[in-house]
């Protein structure tokens, strides 16, 4: 017989409640044993939430290290943690699960890769749209040949002003404790560039700004509806500035990027944070016919030159189904010890891209990724 599993939460906000309740109800044998967060209200929350009474409410989260019955930690603390987390789990000999992105730095990244690597332990990482259904129907009709080769990949995530407006409210606003939008938001999609392409990217250029969240449109939302207005204040959040336009705020809203990958593939990348329709697209222009992917419609269309379109319709959530996936696919690794399909090297290579994008837009240059690559050894 299987034996229980313990589990450590570090960070007890909205994700971790999302995840953790998923986990917990893919398997019995899997306990959670104890949460911390410095907000000891959001642990107390959290423990409600999911009706875990029992659950330790730690103080620190080295107390969770030292303890025994706890096999894996799951870190769900804003991004700069992240490094501190990972790296004090592996040397107490955890496995771990963390939330994307893997750290906000290039070699944060490349420190808790090495550690992983040298604690023999598994990591497992949140990159969620990798277990979305229509994603990974889109990975299997590229790997049939059925298009040829890609050639070029647009893609977007076009997201509605209430998330947008949530985002310039809270913690992400801010580099320091986030990293850029594009790299805190973006990594998802992507990450899902270089798992389409199956290659690296060698180049980036960006360009974006912020022009809409800014204190003289303060304003604006008096000229919308009670809908249009209530948009502009964003999702709840309690630790949350109250105004987004005033809120002080290092991130922008709108960005566009251009990638070039080591296989030929030319790539864009549009992010943007206030719209009316929300949009997240990946349109595949291939050498044999197109396929065009969109999560919020959950629609998958695909073509073979001069053949009849195929449209395929997925359900699910805001991640397209992918959530709970997720949780069965890290229960069966927790119970069994099996790698997950997202682990520590796509939050490298996410991250590398990122960052190389915004890197690209402050300078005004095109950034060359390879000596990053050559240096990271990939
Ligand atoms: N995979 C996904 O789709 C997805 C979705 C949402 C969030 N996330 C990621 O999950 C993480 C958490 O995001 P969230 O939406 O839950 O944010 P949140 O603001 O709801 O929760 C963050 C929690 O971390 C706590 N915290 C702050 N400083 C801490 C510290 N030093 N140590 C431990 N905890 C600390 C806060 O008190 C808060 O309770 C982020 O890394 C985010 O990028 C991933």
């Amino acid at each position: 017989m299987k034996s229980k599993v313990g589990i450590g939460v570090i960070g007890a906000g909205g994700r971790s409640k999302g995840v953790v309740g998923k986990l917990l109800g893919a398997s019995t044998l899997l306990e959670l044993v104890s949460v911390y967060d410095p907000d000891p209200a959001r642990s107390e929350d959290f423990k409600s939430s999911l009706r875990v009474p029992d659950t330790r409410q730690e103080q620190c989260y080295q107390e969770m290290l030292s303890n025994p019955k706890i096999g894996w930690i799951m870190v769900f603390s804003p991004n700069c943690y992240h490094m501190e987390h990972i790296l004090a789990s592996f040397a107490a000999g955890k496995n771990v699960f963390s939330e994307k992105p893997l750290a906000t730095k290039i070699e944060d990244c490349q420190t808790i890769c090495d550690a992983h690597k040298s604690s023999g332990l598994i990591f497992a990482t949140g990159f969620v749209l990798r277990y979305a259904p229509i994603y990974r129907k889109a990975k299997e009709i590229l790997s049939s040949g059925k298009l040829g080769k890609i050639l070029s990949i647009a893609a977007n995530e076009n997201i509605a002003t209430d998330h947008g407006a949530y985002i310039m409210k809270n913690w992400r606003r801010n580099a320091k404790f986030a990293g850029s939008h594009i790299l805190e938001k973006c990594c998802h999609d992507l990450d899902l560039m270089n798992w389409f392409t199956d290659s690296l990217p060698s180049k980036a250029a960006s360009f974006g700004g912020i022009g809409l969240f800014v204190p003289e449109n303060a304003s604006l939302p008096e000229k919308f509806s009670d809908a249009g207005r209530k948009s502009f204040m964003g999702w709840d959040d309690p630790a949350g500035e109250p105004c987004p336009f005033k809120s002080d705020k290092d991130i922008i809203d709108h960005q566009t990027a251009a990638m070039l990958y080591r296989s030929g593939v030319s790539g864009t990348f549009q992010a943007t944070l206030s719209n009316a329709i929300p949009e997240r697209r990946i349109y595949f222009s291939c050498t044999e016919g197109t396929m065009i992917t969109e999560l919020y419609s959950q629609s998958l269309v695909y073509c073979r030159i001069g053949e009849k379109r195929e449209t395929l319709s997925f359900q699910g959530d805001l991640h397209g189904g992918g959530d709970a996936i997720l949780a069965r696919e890290l229960a069966a690794s927790m119970l069994e010890g099996k790698e997950t399909a997202s682990g520590g090297q796509e939050g490298l290579r996410s991250s590398v891209l990122a960052i190389a994008i915004d890197e690209s837009r402050l300078s005004g240059k095109v950034y060359d990724i390879e000596p990053v690559w050559k240096k990271l050894g990939v």
